[in-house]
């Protein structure tokens, strides 16, 4: 039987495009950029599947003009929001992503934004970087301890009781909201709250770490970050769009946030510019699962489902 032909639209990591050349005819990008609405359709007619990104969107409108060569699509990402899942099953396309193996590094990630923003790290390497440190004081750069402060986590899934336990580390004091409470191994001692409002209130630091949804989108509004503690910190490494950043912006300018850690913004690639007025705000562009070991585990586990799919059984990853 011919070997299923695969379109890889980004640049994954090269142990991912190795395995994915043993078993598959792949078609490659040359350039490292968003497959466009366009060339997702035009390739829909070559290949049986895809590892696209989270940069790829498959709105119900682009489902609807694919070939119906393509069957399955593997996301490269766990997050699926660039996906119209609805729309895709009535294509009777699968679609899976890759839960599990991201955990670790976007955690890491969430607590490097943390730390950055509270002890004023984008400040603090200015002043060093430009030569503009001239001075000492024990009055100067003086930040925010993290180590006994509360965390606030909102979504309990692997990312957010990864960041738990590191934040254990921290002997933080964890508290949480998801949509269901966890069992008593999973909870780890963290307190549990039936709604966002109650755990806002508790949250010295707010990790946001949900899936994007009509639900979450846009959460994080005036009125809530009016409910954290004043000189709280905000970190989010999961979505931009969960953020009102005017609302963000106001809080920061208002002085009732001390900073925030952000990997995600509303516009990606570009970020927010407003942001960038103020040293407080700590940014990375998207980075969360961007280690060697997690863009391989990410790439084999996209592949697992391919190869799962094309040889007959239920991919473990799909939605
Ligand atoms: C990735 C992500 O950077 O997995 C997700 O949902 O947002 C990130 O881990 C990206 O999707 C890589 O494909």
């Amino acid at each position: 039987m011919a070997r299923p032909v695969i379109w890889i639209p980004r640049h994954l990591s090269a142990a991912t495009l190795e395995r994915a050349c043993q078993n598959y005819d792949v078609l490659l990008k040359n350039e490292d950029t968003p497959g466009t609405a366009e060339e997702i359709v035009e390739m829909s007619a070559r290949a049986d599947g895809m590892i696209p990104c989270h940069s790829e969107h498959f709105t119900a409108e682009i489902a609807g003009r694919l070939d119906p060569r393509l069957k399955i699509v593997a996301n490269h990402s766990v997050g699926t929001d660039h996906c119209d899942l609805k729309a895709l099953k009535a294509r009777g396309i699968t679609v899976t992503n890759t839960p599990g193996v991201l955990n670790d590094a976007t955690a890491e990630l969430a607590v490097m934004l943390m730390l950055g923003a509270a002890r004023r790290a984008v400040e603090g390497d200015r002043i060093v970087r430009s030569g503009a440190w001239d001075s000492w004081s024990p009055a100067f750069i003086v930040g925010k301890q993290v180590t006994g402060a509360r965390l606030g986590i909102v979504g309990m899934g692997g990312v957010g009781r990864s960041l738990a336990k590191k934040a254990r580390g921290f002997d933080m004091e964890v508290h949480y909201h998801n949509r269901r409470r966890l069992g008593p191994d999973a909870e780890q001692g963290a307190t549990y709250h039936e709604t966002v409002e109650s755990l806002l209130e508790v949250s010295d630091f707010l990790s946001l770490n949900c899936p994007a949804t009509p639900e979450t989108m846009g959460m994080m509004n005036a009125d809530m970050f009016a409910r954290m503690p004043r000189g709280s910190i905000l970190v989010n490494a999961a979505r931009g769009s969960l953020v009102d950043e005017d609302a963000l912006i106001g809080a920061i300018e208002d002085g009732h946030l001390a900073g925030a850690g952000l990997d995600c913004f509303v516009t990606e690639p570009g970020g927010n510019l407003a942001f960038a007025e103020h040293e407080n705000i700590v940014m990375m562009p998207h980075a969360g699962s961007a280690t060697v070991k997690t863009r391989d585990a990410m790439g084999f586990r996209a592949l697992d489902n391919l190869d799962a799919f094309f040889a007959g059984d239920e991919p473990k990853d799909a939605l």
